[in-house]
């Protein structure tokens, strides 16, 4: 019954592709777990690579909440961590590692040696980055990722400048990142740098579902959507990925819409 309903309002178009608009934060939650369950159930075996931040929450504990329906089995894929904030460790509230554990790895019960997450914390940052590509391809490449947009076009913490050859590794954020970076926050941290997957190993993904809700995000997402691939936008280059999905709530497929009506 819980996922019985997708208050789904209806489609548009973006350079020839195809996007569903939900009425809700909601609604765009349980569909991104739905279709991610499938691809579980099907993949049973695959590397997914997930965004922490806001965005996916809902949809990942929706994804947790279907494996306790014994809708899915979560536990024979394999995942990993997309970025961290350098500095950062589980032990800070806030950090990707400690959201991503404490509402997803550790309710779905995944395997430790099934998952690979960068410690902000090592100041070892080239084993830090040879670990998540070791680990990427000792699976054969990533199968799924499911991503947010930054509010400056960023995918993971592929900044804007970044190009599509960027195979990951360490980071200055962006003006725009550290301050947007702040709302996860209690307390002040130094958000200068990150360490991230990069646009090479995300966009040799299978799949990309790229998530946005809320009207604060309906203008990157016009940007990215619509004007040419460019890396000031790095969440552009999806465009022309033949595996991306956009998943997107009614506020933030807003200006897609008034576009497409006039
Ligand atoms: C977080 C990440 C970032 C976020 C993006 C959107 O792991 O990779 O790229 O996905 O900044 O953040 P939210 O979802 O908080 O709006």
């Amino acid at each position: 019954m819980l996922f019985s309903i997708l208050a789904c309002v209806f489609g548009g178009t973006m350079r020839n592709r195809e996007f569903i608009i939900y009425e809700d934060y909601d609604s765009l939650s349980k569909a991104v777990a739905l279709r991610m369950a499938e691809f579980v159930r099907t993949n049973p075996q695959s590397l997914l690579c997930l965004a922490a931040g806001e965005t996916p929450l809902g949809a990942l504990r929706a994804l947790v909440a279907l494996q306790s329906e014994n809708k899915v089995d979560l536990r024979t894929c394999w995942y990993v961590g997309l970025d961290e904030w350098l500095g950062l460790g589980y032990g800070d509230p806030g950090s990707c590692a400690q959201i991503m554990q404490d509402i997803f790895y550790g309710p779905a019960g995944i395997p430790s040696d099934h998952l690979s997450v960068f410690d902000g914390l090592d100041e070892d940052t080239d084993f830090q980055t040879k670990k998540a590509f070791d680990f990427i391809k000792a699976r054969g490449g990533i199968s799924l990722a499911l991503l947010g947009i930054g509010m400056n076009g960023h995918l993971g913490f592929n900044e804007p400048g970044t190009t599509v050859d960027f195979p990951g590794g360490t980071i200055d954020l962006d003006e725009t990142t550290r301050t947007v970076g702040k709302k996860y926050f209690a307390k002040p941290f130094p958000l200068d740098k990150g360490i991230t997957i990069g646009l090479k190993h995300l966009l040799a993904a299978k799949r990309i579902l790229l998530m946005a809700n809320g009207e604060k995000k309906a203008g990157i997402v016009e940007t990215c959507m619509r004007e040419s691939p460019d890396p000031s936008r790095p969440a552009s280059f999806l465009q022309d990925h033949p595996g991306f999905e956009l998943y997107l709530d009614k506020g933030a497929a807003s200006r897609l819409l008034d576009r497409n009506q006039e």
